[in-house]
C-alpha cells in the first residue's frame, strides 16, 4: 500500500509538528516565494543525503541553505561587506549568495565545495518554520531531478507525494522562478550564476561594480569545479522547442499535435493548441505562470511544446534562461 504526504496549513500546531519532524532529520515540502522547496536540516549530513536521494539528484549538485534572518548568516557562512550590502538590500527575498561555508554546514550539503549558497526567503510561513526548527534548512526545488520546479503544494504532491510524509501549503509561489544566484566568494568580482527576480542591474546598483556572467554550464555528472549549474534542468518530458518568435503560420503548419506557448496573447482567432503566459506580457505574471503552464502542457500528450523566448532584461532574462534549459536535450 502506498502512503502519501499530508498537506498542512500553517497553523501553530502543524508548524510545531513539522519543526519537530525537521529536527529529527525528516524532510518537508515547503512554500517559498520563488518555488516550493524540499527542506531538511542543513547541519545534518543524513538529512542532506536524504534530500538528494528523494529527488534523485546527483551528489555533485549543491543545495541552497535557508536561514530566517541575516543575523543567522555567521552560523552558515563567512560573510564579507559586499554580501552584507546585498543582504540589506534584498533579504528577505529571492536572492541566493555564494560564500565560504562554516563548519556547521556538512560537505554533503555543498557537494564538498568549501562554499555554500545561502538565502533568507520572504515567505513568512517558511521563515516561521525555519525559526521553529532552530536549524538552517537546506532546500532545493521540490521536484524530481531535472523536472520542472513546483510552484504549488499540489505540484509537490504530484511527483514527491509518495516519497515524503509532509508538505506545508503556503499557496502558489508569487514569483514562480528560482532565486537569483550571485557568487560573492570574491567580493570584488561578483558573478551571476542564475538570473532571477533580483535583476543584474539591481545588483549592480547596490554593489557599484560590474556583475560578471557565469562561465559555460558544466555537463551533467561532472563535478562542479567551477560551480555553476547543470545545463539540462527544468525540462518537461515532452520535447521543448525554443523560438525567438512564434508566428501563426508556424502554428498552422505544424498541426494540432504540437502545443505553442507564447509570452503574450497572440492576435487572431483562438486555436486549441495555443496558449500564453500573460495576456498583456506582464513579466511578473508571466514568471508566476511559467512552470505551471509547462506542467499542464506536459500532461496533455502533445508531440512537442514550442515556446517563445522573451526579450529584455530582468525577469525576462530569468524566463528566457529557464526556457533555454527546458529545451536543451
Ligand atoms: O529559489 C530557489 O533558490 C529555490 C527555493 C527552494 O529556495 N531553490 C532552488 O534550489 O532553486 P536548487 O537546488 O534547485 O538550485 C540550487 C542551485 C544548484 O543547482 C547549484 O548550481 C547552485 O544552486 N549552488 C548551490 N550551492 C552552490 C555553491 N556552493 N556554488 C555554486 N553554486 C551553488
Ligand atoms: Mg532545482
Amino acid at each position: 500500500m502506498a502512503f502519501f504526504a499530508k498537506i498542512h496549513r500553517g497553523t501553530p500546531a502543524s508548524l510545531a509538528i513539522l519543526a519537530r519532524h525537521l529536527r529529527g532529520g525528516g524532510l518537508v515540502g515547503v512554500p517559498t516565494e520563488t518555488v516550493y522547496g524540499l527542506a531538511g536540516d542543513a547541519t545534518s549530513e543524513a538529512a542532506c543525503l536524504s534530500i538528494f536521494a528523494t529527488k534523485g539528484r546527483p551528489l555533485t549538485d549543491p543545495l541552497i541553505v535557508h536561514i530566517a534572518s541575516t543575523r543567522d548568516l555567521p552560523r552558515v557562512a563567512h560573510a564579507n561587506p559586499a554580501a552584507l550590502k546585498l543582504a540589506r538590500a534584498f533579504w528577505p527575498g529571492p536572492l541566493t549568495i555564494i560564500l565560504p561555508k562554516t563548519d556547521a554546514i556538512p560537505g554533503a550539503a555543498t557537494a564538498n565545495l568549501p562554499s555554500v549558497a545561502v538565502r533568507v526567503p520572504s515567505n513568512r510561513l517558511f521563515r516561521r518554520l525555519i525559526r521553529l526548527a532552530g536549524v538552517p534548512l537546506a532546500a532545493p526545488s521540490a521536484n524530481p531531478f531535472g523536472y520542472v520546479s513546483p510552484t504549488t503544494a499540489a505540484h509537490v504532491m504530484d511527483h514527491l507525494g509518495s516519497k515524503i510524509s509532509h508538505i506545508l501549503d503556503g499557496g502558489p509561489s508569487v514569483i514562480g522562478v528560482e532565486s537569483t544566484i550571485v557568487d560573492l566568494r570574491d567580493p570584488g568580482r561578483p558573478v551571476l550564476l542564475r538570473p532571477g527576480a533580483v535583476t543584474r542591474s539591481q545588483l549592480q546598483k547596490v554593489l557599484g561594480v560590474e556583475i560578471l556572467s557565469k562561465r559555460k554550464p558544466s555537463a551533467a555528472g561532472k563535478a562542479q569545479v567551477a560551480p555553476g549549474q547543470l545545463k539540462r534542468h527544468y525540462s518537461p518530458r515532452t520535447p521543448v522547442v525554443l523560438h525567438s518568435r512564434i508566428t501563426r503560420s508556424m502554428v498552422l503548419k505544424a498541426g494540432p499535435e504540437d502545443a505553442w506557448l507564447y509570452i503574450t496573447k497572440p492576435r487572431g482567432a483562438p486555436l486549441p493548441n495555443v496558449s500564453w503566459l500573460d495576456a498583456k506580457g506582464d513579466m511578473k505574471r508571466a514568471s508566476r505562470r511559467l512552470f505551471a503552464a509547462l506542467r499542464e502542457l506536459d500532461e496533455n500528450g502533445y508531440r512537442r511544446i514550442h515556446v517563445e523566448r522573451p526579450k529584455g532584461a530582468g525577469l525576462a532574462e530569468a524566463i528566457a534562461d529557464r526556457l533555454a534549459r527546458a529545451s536543451s536535450r
